[in-house]
């Protein structure tokens, strides 16, 4: 699936959060796969991540598509005592290519460090599955001006040991933006991905090489009115969709703007 292919080609990821239940689920993710079936040549890739207890049916849904399957979180030990934690080998294992850690709704509400991040990023890379590390600044560090400060040291903390182009993907989420209709203008956009993808080329053990090839999503109120603005930035490689998500032809309108 899409973690395999050209490293910067677009990759679409609906983030479904905590929405859904099994006939939604079901109906959403076929007409997705069905619709990626008959698209001749998509230039993107598109990933969903539904919540747990959703994988295997969304699974079941789009097999046989080129359609990718993710989590929306792991724990960062393989197995054990750890009550309504789900460990990475099992994501793997019903069939997802690839996991969500530090999401900010993780950080917060979850009180997840950049240092539980890398831990969870490290299972996930341990499990075979790329790791898809969320960062961004809060609006108080934004109207700071410490925005370019936050999402480096985010870079640093939480990037997993050994992250390649392939293994890893950035989603860079300001938490402003996330489900309030408002983004970023698309120049301080490219402006923070810039400086990620400066960062990670000092962080990763391939340089400059691996940090070019290194997926950087966008991702906070994008929809299918302003996906075509945000994601086709030189720095942008595709969005980390949430409440649009939900809508397979918003979110079929989204995939289709990036190129
Ligand atoms: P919205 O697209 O609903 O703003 O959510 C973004 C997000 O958090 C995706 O992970």
């Amino acid at each position: 699936m899409a973690t395999q292919t050209n490293a910067r080609r677009p990759l679409i990821v609906g983030n479904w959060k905590m929405n859904g239940l099994r006939a939604d689920a079901r109906a959403l993710a076929l007409d997705l796969a069905t619709r990626l079936r008959w698209h001749l040549t998509p230039a993107f890739d598109m990933m969903l991540c539904p919540p747990f207890p959703l994988l295997a049916d969304v699974a079941d849904a789009i097999r046989g598509s080129d359609l990718g399957l993710g989590a929306q979180d792991c724990h960062a030990k393989p197995s054990g005592a750890f009550t309504g934690d789900v460990a990475a080998p099992l994501l793997k294992d019903i069939g997802c290519s690839a996991v969500i850690v530090g999401h900010s709704e993780r950080r917060t509400l979850h009180g997840e460090t950049d240092a539980v991040v890398k831990t969870k990023a490290e299972a996930a890379l341990a499990a075979g599955l790329c790791a898809i590390v969320c960062i961004g600044e809060t609006e108080s560090e934004r109207d700071s001006k410490r925005t370019l400060e936050v999402v480096s040291r985010q870079v640093d903390g939480s990037l997993p040991q050994g992250a390649t182009a392939t293994s890893v993907v950035v989603a860079y989420e300001p938490v402003w933006a996330i489900g309030t209709g408002r983004t970023p203008t698309p120049a301080d956009v490219e402006e923070v991905h810039a400086a990620v993808r400066a960062r990670l080329g000092t962080r990763l053990a391939g340089g400059a090489t691996d940090a070019g090839a290194m997926r950087i999503l966008y991702g906070g109120s994008v929809n299918a009115a302003n996906a075509g603005q945000l994601l086709n930035l030189d720095n942008v490689d595709g969005g980390l969709v949430g409440g649009a998500s939900l809508k397979a032809q918003d979110f079929w309108t989204i995939a289709q703007s990036c190129h």
